[in-house]
């Protein structure tokens, strides 16, 4: 379970990152924007170098950026664990996929709602990881698409009629209502925001999403 950051107050992110850490969630995820990919900006990889030196968990970014090949190296020099772009950003996602290749981290492409699961079936061997997206990109806080299920359930049975160990992860308007159908489907990771942010005891909220 990966939490993202985007809805918090970054004046306390020293308090948040600790916050996380204690809930028992795996990881960090980074909300990567550009104004341009997406209609809303939110930080670069010199904040995301300062999240990765003050966490004890790892750190994933998710790249909702145009051209998001020229930031890889910028990022990987970051210290994330795993980079997620979009394959609606890039003309060439085996071309960008390579280029990650050659550092050792984990790598994936992010799936708008809007764009067909059969799209990434080609580059199910070449990633680790695909991101589906069940909101549109730009911002935390927005309601679950439902259709998301029947993606993942898609997905789940593309990789394994393609024999790929393809993890699917799920981000955006994830709660304890939506958890269980996403598990059932397939999915292996929720990336979660304001759900976690607003829990009474996080601890008992990533337990009950992990056990969905
Ligand atoms: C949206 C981001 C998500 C978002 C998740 O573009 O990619 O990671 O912050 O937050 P919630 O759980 O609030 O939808
Ligand atoms: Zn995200």
């Amino acid at each position: 379970m990966s939490i993202s950051l985007l809805g918090t107050d970054f004046t306390e992110l020293g308090h948040t990152l600790e916050r996380i850490r204690l809930s028992g969630a795996d990881s960090i995820h980074l909300d990567i924007m550009d104004g341009r990919f997406v209609p809303n900006i939110s930080f670069g990889w010199s904040i995301a170098a300062d999240i990765v030196r003050a966490s004890a968990l790892p750190c994933c970014a998710h790249l909702m950026i145009e051209h998001p090949e020229d930031a890889f190296n910028a990022f990987v020099g970051a210290g994330v664990t795993e980079l997620l772009f979009h394959v609606e950003a890039t003309r060439f996602p085996f071309r960008a996929l390579h280029l990650l290749k050659r550092s050792s981290i984990r790598r994936g492409v992010a799936v708008n709602p809007g764009t067909q699961v059969e799209s990434v079936v080609p580059l199910l061997d070449s990633v680790d990881t695909v991101l589906l997206m069940s909101v549109e990109p730009g911002f935390g806080g927005q309601s679950f698409f439902p259709g998301t299920v029947a993606k993942v359930r898609a997905l789940r049975s593309a990789a394994d009629r393609s024999g790929t160990p393809t993890r699917i992860a799920v981000d955006g308007g994830i709660d304890v209502s939506n958890a269980a159908a996403l598990r059932d489907a397939g999915t292996d990771e929720f990336v979660v925001g304001t759900a976690f942010f607003r829990a009474g005891d996080p601890a008992a909220f990533v337990r009950l999403l992990k056990g969905a």
